[in-house]
């Protein structure tokens, strides 16, 4: 398992920010270098994912607010996992509805179903720079667009219905404390 990985034991982890943290709501910015320090700092961002054991994180959730994703999707037949790292990712073309319950390391423990894109098409740029597009469909499209909001300082709980974001409203406010007093 997980021979395929990008890091290993010495790659540095970061601490994940939680919800009530300000950097969860800025805008991240536009990636304009391409160098070493960037592709060592995803690879942190992918140890860092594993080490919090999840399958997507973004920079501003290490309190880095530049436009860089990670995704770690398991992948059952070959007993790997499929890591994929973005720069400057944009959603170009969107299709189809699907419903799916969503988590995210920065609101820990809050677990809720949200409607989004089934398929979607994106523009990214490689750690090399280079620009690319890419269909995704199923999970890896949906950990993409919940990744690709943190970018833009949209949280999962943005998606759900006054209703239900009501009903979290006493959670939520008990994470930003302990938030803001750590
Ligand atoms: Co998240």
């Amino acid at each position: 398992m997980e021979s395929n990985r990008p890091f290993d034991e010495s790659t540095r982890i970061h601490d994940v920010i939680i919800y009530g943290h300000p950097t969860l709501r800025k805008r991240a910015a536009d990636i304009t270098v391409f160098d070493d320090e960037l592709r060592e700092f995803a690879r942190e961002m992918f140890a860092t994912m594993d080490d919090y054991e999840g399958i997507g994180l973004a920079a501003p959730q290490v309190d880095r607010p530049i436009r860089l994703i990670v995704i770690g999707l398991p992948d059952e037949e070959r007993e790997t996992y499929d890591y994929f790292a973005a720069a400057n990712p944009v959603i170009k073309e969107s299709s189809g509805s699907w419903d799916f319950e969503e988590g995210c390391l920065s609101i820990p423990d809050i677990r809720e179903t949200v409607t989004r894109p089934e398929t979607i098409t994106i523009e990214y740029d490689t750690l090399q720079g280079e620009h690319k597009s890419l269909v995704a469909t199923g999970m890896l499209a949906r950990v993409l667009q919940h990744e690709i909001d943190h970018l833009n300082g949209i949280l999962f709980i943005d998606h759900l219905s006054p209703v239900r974001r009501a009903l979290l409203n006493g959670r939520l406010k008990r994470l930003e404390r302990e938030s803001q007093e750590s």
